[in-house]
């Protein structure tokens, strides 16, 4: 059966567990989430420090895979993707802002922003040209040749925002990108992204403790100890799932499992 794409959730995460090992111990940072974002969301995903809100983005983004369960990205499995699948779905549908924004320490603000434009196969004018449009977008215009060290915190987590718009992402995936911003800067912002969404119907879910940002969101989603907390529910249940000895990834390279991507 051939289904519309329409229909086709853009984010699907079913039963995901993820775990870190500390020392000898291992155990989950994500304790059996289910969540669906819907194409053209502006969701926000909420939660104390340590709720597992980078875990949960970086699982969905493909940046990590989930020790058990299911993501699912506008239709496509990544949870059964090689590294390289990920990276090249990742490359072309999703934009990425990391939490301690990971720019490229040797190349400029511009270079940095047009880096992705280049990797999916355009031009450097072109990509540097598009990189300074953005810049400007988050309010940077002029800073282009500054490199990360030569830009403050804030500037340099606007770069990371403008690195993941540059792309023409269909999903966005923000890990508390107004962290570093004054209130000014940091609204600013938020209209930027909330603009786009619903200009374009890109697709954004956004980790954050900030008022500004959970106020705008069509959606806001709650994390406790790893897990969803559904609106006007108590704690969640104390799951009984014990971490693997091996992780996933390491499984499928050691029985040569089949990859789709
Ligand atoms: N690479 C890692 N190794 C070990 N533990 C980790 C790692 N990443 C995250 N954790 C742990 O997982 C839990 C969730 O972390 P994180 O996803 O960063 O939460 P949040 O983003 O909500 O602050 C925390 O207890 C954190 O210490
Ligand atoms: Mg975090």
């Amino acid at each position: 059966m051939i289904v519309p794409a329409a229909l086709i959730p853009p984010i699907e995460a079913v039963d995901v567990y993820k775990c870190f090992r500390v020392g000898a111990v291992r155990y989950p940072a994500l304790n059996g989430v289910c969540l669906r974002i819907e194409t053209g969301d502006f969701a926000v995903l909420a939660g104390r420090s340590g709720s597992g809100k980078t875990t949960l983005l970086h699982v969905l983004g493909g940046i990590e895979v989930p020790s058990q369960g299911r993501v699912r990205v506008m239709g496509h499995d990544l949870s059964e993707c090689s590294k390289g699948g990920r990276a090249r779905f990742r490359l072309h549908h999703i934009g990425f802002v990391f939490q301690a924004y990971n720019l490229v320490p040797v190349l400029t603000a511009g270079e940095n922003v047009a880096l992705v434009c280049e990797m999916q196969g355009h031009g450097r004018e072109h990509c540097l040209s598009r990189a300074h449009g953005w810049l400007a977008e988050v309010g940077l215009e002029g800073l282009q040749d500054r490199r990360p060290d030569q830009l403050s915190g804030g500037q340099q987590q606007r770069v990371a925002v403008a690195r993941a718009l540059a792309s023409n992402p269909a999903i966005v995936l923000a890990d508390e990108p107004t962290a570093s911003l004054d209130s000014t800067t940091g609204a600013e912002l938020v209209g930027l992204l909330r603009h786009i969404n619903q200009t374009f119907g890109t697709t954004f879910l956004i980790s954050s403790h900030d008022d500004q940002v959970i106020g705008a969101a069509r959606r806001v989603v709650r994390l406790q100890d790893g897990r969803v907390l559904e609106p006007g529910a108590a704690a969640p249940p104390a799951p009984g799932f014990t971490c693997p000895e091996h992780e996933r990834e390491e499984r499928h390279r050691l029985l040569r499992w089949p990859r789709s991507c």
